[in-house]
C-alpha cells in the first residue's frame, strides 16, 4: 500500500509527533508499505490532492492533529485515515465537553468548572474563584480545556496560587478548566478495535516526584511504568468497564486511551480520553500493546487494518 503519514506540524507537541512519527514510518516500511511523509504545513492539502495515497496515518499530538481538523480534511479529500473520526476528534480534544459527555453516559469523572477568557475580562471571574475553591476544596487542578501532554497543567494547594495558575493555563487556550483533584493510582487504557473491542493490559504509572507533567513523560527514567498493573482484580475490572464506557460515550473507532485516576475507594475516574497516542519509545499505547504480545509493527499493521476496515463497511 501507499500510506502517507501527517507529522509534526506546528502543535506545542511538534517533537513527540516526530518522535512518534519517524517510528511508524520506519515499521510501515518494514512491513513492506511505500511511505510517504509529510511535516505538516500550508502545502499540505495540495500535497495530499493526486498523491495516491492508499491510507493515512495521523501521528499528529495536539491543536489542528488531534481535534478533528485534520480529520475533516482527509473527510473532504476522501483519504482514509487511521483512529477516530471528526467527531470523537473534536470532542476528545476539548475535556470541558468529553466530560459532560461521560457524565451523560454515566463515566465517572471529578467535579469540574469551566470559565472562558473572556469572562475574565468581561464579566470579572476573577472574584468566581474562591467560591470554585470552595466547591472543589484544595488541592484542586487547573489545565487548559483543549491542550496534551500536561502542558499548562498545575496542582493548586491554595486558593492564592489559583490566579496564576488561571492565567498560565489561559496561555494554551482560551477556556480553563477547574477540576477536583483525585489522589489514587493514575492508569492508561488503550483500546483498540471497532465494533469489537481489544482492551490492551492496563498500564499503572507511577512519577518518580510530582505527578505525570511533560518531564516526568519524555525524561528518561523520571516515570516507573507496571503493566499490567499492579491492582487486584476486581479493580481492575471496573478500570476495563469504565474505559470502554467512555469509549463508546465518544463514539470511537480503530484506538483510543483513557487517562484515568483510581481513587483511594478504589473507584476509577475518567480525566480525558486521547484519540492519537503518542507512539514514542516511552509511550504508553506501544507498552500496553507489548505487554498484550503485539510488538510495535504487530500495532502499527492492527491500525492500519483497523482504518481500512472502517472504510469498507
Ligand atoms: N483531577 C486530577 N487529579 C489528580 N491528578 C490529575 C488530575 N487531572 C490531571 N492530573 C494529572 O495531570 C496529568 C495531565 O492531565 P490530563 O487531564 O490527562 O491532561 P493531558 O491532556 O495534558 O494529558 C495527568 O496525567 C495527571 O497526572
Ligand atoms: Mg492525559
Amino acid at each position: 500500500m501507499r500510506i502517507g503519514i501527517l507529522m509534526g506540524g506546528r502543535s506545542l507537541e511538534r517533537d513527540i509527533s516526530l518522535r512518534s512519527g519517524r517510528r511508524v514510518s520506519r515499521a510501515l516500511q518494514e512491513l513492506g508499505h511505500e511511505v510517504v511523509e509529510y511535516d505538516v504545513d500550508e502545502t499540505l492539502v495540495p500535497n495530499l490532492k493526486g498523491a495516491g495515497l492508499d491510507l493515512v496515518y495521523i501521528a499528529l499530538h495536539g491543536k489542528f492533529g488531534e481535534d478533528g481538523t485534520v480529520q475533516e480534511l482527509l473527510e473532504i479529500l476522501d483519504i482514509p485515515y487511521t483512529g477516530p473520526g471528526v467527531y470523537s476528534s473534536a470532542v476528545g480534544f476539548n475535556k470541558a465537553f468529553s466530560k459532560e459527555i461521560f457524565r451523560r453516559h454515566g463515566v465517572p469523572t471529578p467535579p469540574f468548572f469551566v470559565l472562558s477568557e473572556a469572562t475574565f475580562q468581561e464579566m470579572g471571574s476573577l472574584h468566581a474563584l474562591p467560591v470554585i475553591g470552595k466547591k472543589l476544596g484544595f488541592p484542586l487542578v487547573v489545565k487548559p480545556v483543549a491542550q496534551g501532554s500536561a502542558l499548562g497543567v498545575r496542582v493548586v494547594q491554595e486558593g492564592g496560587e489559583l490566579p496564576e495558575a488561571v492565567r498560565s493555563a489561559l496561555h494554551y487556550d482560551e477556556r480553563v478548566l477547574l477540576e477536583g483533584y483525585v489522589r489514587g493510582s493514575e492508569v492508561a487504557v488503550s483500546i483498540l478495535g471497532n465494533a469489537e473491542l481489544e482492551v490492551l493490559p492496563v498500564v499503572e504509572i507511577v512519577p518518580r516526584s510530582g505527578f505525570f507533567d511533560f518531564d516526568s513523560r519524555y525524561t528518561l527514567g523520571a516515570t516507573d511504568y507496571y503493566c499490567p498493573a499492579r491492582l487486584d482484580g476486581e479493580i481492575t475490572q471496573r478500570i476495563v468497564e469504565v474505559a470502554t464506557r467512555a469509549h463508546r460515550a465518544l463514539e470511537c473507532e480503530n484506538v483510543s486511551r483513557v487517562d484515568i485516576i483510581v481513587d483511594e475507594a478504589g473507584n476509577p475516574q475518567v480525566l480525558e480520553l486521547n484519540i492519537s497516542p503518542g507512539m514514542t519509545e516511552s509511550s504508553l499505547l506501544p507498552l500496553a500493546a507489548e505487554a498484550a504480545g503485539l510488538g510495535f509493527r504487530d500495532l502499527v499493521e492492527r491500525l492500519v487494518r483497523l482504518a481500512l476496515e472502517k472504510y469498507s463497511r
